[in-house]
């Protein structure tokens, strides 16, 4: 009924907190249940702003949880500023501002590392949000006493006039500033951005909707670009996209062009030089005592050699050397591999497959596995046979599910503690 009568999407929102949150209105107004209240809804007009506000939790502060944005002034910006060079501009986006006390916080700390003349010069502050009525006040930049507590004394001062009914943020920086309307869930980003501020925003939406929004954000950034989110928010999957500067104060940095080359994995083909031959007993002595499931095919494909874990772990037995290895159950189980090798020997390069459960006969327990499929190529680059590692990541994947929960309840618990 939003959508359709109002223009409002709240498809891609936790469906808890929305549940909650029109809870609370039914509450207020002593009604029964949701049919109840989709009537009042149609017939007391001021309802939908009163529903809309205890969706869109506007609050907010500014340097809002003041370690992080310690953290933020003293090795982010600096960071930034040195990386730019001097003279070019920077551009910002505060996603999700509400009234405005966030943008204006990146403005003193941005003034007060580059000076005025090149914070005017140089700095563009996007700021954007779904709440028009947010955004009015953000716009108007007054705020009360009460709202100016928390500032140090010295930048208040600095950075803000009296005005009738509190203060304003100074006139000749505001020009740096532009606050409009975006909605996160549909609307195209804020492009090239070198610092992206989505604080206690992402926490709303649900996983899928998280999802696309961080990978617009990466998109979004700049190379080198910083991500800041809030307390509360984590990017649990997006190790891809983003790695930790700071994972406590919860600020990230975009992997990109100027950082993949330091995660790329090791070339697999054509080694330069020789590699060294050892003692063939020893090597295999060791490939068989390996903690890793591990399973060589020859050129033929046909099973070659495999050590002890993986001939326990796929019930495997040395008379099975020389089979097909298509013939066998692991080619299939826990993973279709057949079609994976053929890849593997055409491109000639490892694939990687993640997180593969699988629930082993006559056992209780899920197992998780990492499987890496890889070309054995001897020095002249051809191919001598296929290797398959099996590594077993079951311990890893069940504490990444229990940070994934914890995350869940911490979300929870912080969403609570703002709309209180
Ligand atoms: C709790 S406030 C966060 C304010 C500020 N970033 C902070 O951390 O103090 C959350 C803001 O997200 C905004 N918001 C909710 N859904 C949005 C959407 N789809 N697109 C953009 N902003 C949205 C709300 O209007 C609200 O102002």
């Amino acid at each position: 009924m939003l959508k359709e009568t109002r223009g409002f999407d709240f498809t891609g929102y936790k469906r808890t907190t929305l549940m909650r949150r029109i809870s609370r209105r039914l509450e207020a107004l002593k009604l029964r249940d949701y049919g109840e209240y989709r009537d009042y809804l149609e017939l007391e007009s001021e309802e939908f702003g009163l529903l809309f506000d205890s969706l869109l939790i506007n609050v907010t502060s500014f340097f809002r949880d003041t370690a992080a944005w310690q953290t933020l002034r003293e090795t982010i910006l600096p960071a930034l500023v040195a990386a730019k060079g001097p003279g070019k501009p920077i551009r910002v986006w505060s996603a999700g501002c509400a009234t405005g006390e966030e943008a204006y916080s990146l403005a003193i700390a941005l003034a007060e590392e580059l000076g005025l003349n090149e914070f005017r010069e140089r700095v563009k502050i996007y700021a954007t949000d779904l709440d028009e009525k947010a955004l009015q006040v953000a716009r108007t930049a007054v705020y009360t006493e009460r709202h100016l507590a928390e500032m140090p004394a010295e930048l208040r001062e600095r950075y803000f006039e009296p005005v009738e009914g509190g203060f304003a943020f100074r006139r000749d920086l505001r020009r740096q500033l532009i606050f409009g309307r975006n909605d996160l869930t549909r609307d195209a980003p804020i492009s090239r951005v070198d610092l992206l501020l989505a604080r206690n925003t992402l926490m709303y939406f649900n996983t899928e909707t998280q999802l696309n929004i961080v990978r617009r954000f990466h998109f979004a950034l700049a190379d080198p670009g910083y991500l800041f989110l809030g307390k509360a928010e984590m990017l649990l999957n997006h190790g891809d996209k983003f790695e930790p500067v700071d994972l406590r104060m919860r600020l990230f940095r975009k992997i990109g062009s100027s950082t993949a080359g330091m995660r790329a994995p090791l070339p697999t083909g054509n080694p330069t030089s020789e590699p060294y031959v050892g003692d063939a007993g020893l090597q295999s002595a060791a490939l068989v005592s390996g903690p890793v499931a591990q399973i060589v095919l020859d050129r033929s494909g046909s099973l070659a050699m495999m050590n002890s874990r993986a001939e326990m772990l796929f019930s495997l037995n040395p008379r099975d050397i020389g089979r097909p290895f298509q013939d066998l159950e692991v080619s299939y189980r826990p993973v279709e591999l057949r079609s994976v090798i053929e890849q593997v020997e055409t491109e000639l390069r490892t694939a990687e497959l993640q997180d593969i459960t699988w629930r082993r006969p006559n056992s209780a327990e899920t197992s998780a596995f990492d499987i890496s499929v890889v070309p054995l190529l001897a020095p002249g680059g051809e191919m001598l046979g296929i290797g398959i590692n099996f590594n077993d990541v079951t311990r890893y994947s069940r504490l990444r599910d229990e940070l994934e929960q914890a995350n869940r309840e911490l979300e929870h618990a912080y969403e609570e503690l703002q709309s209180l």
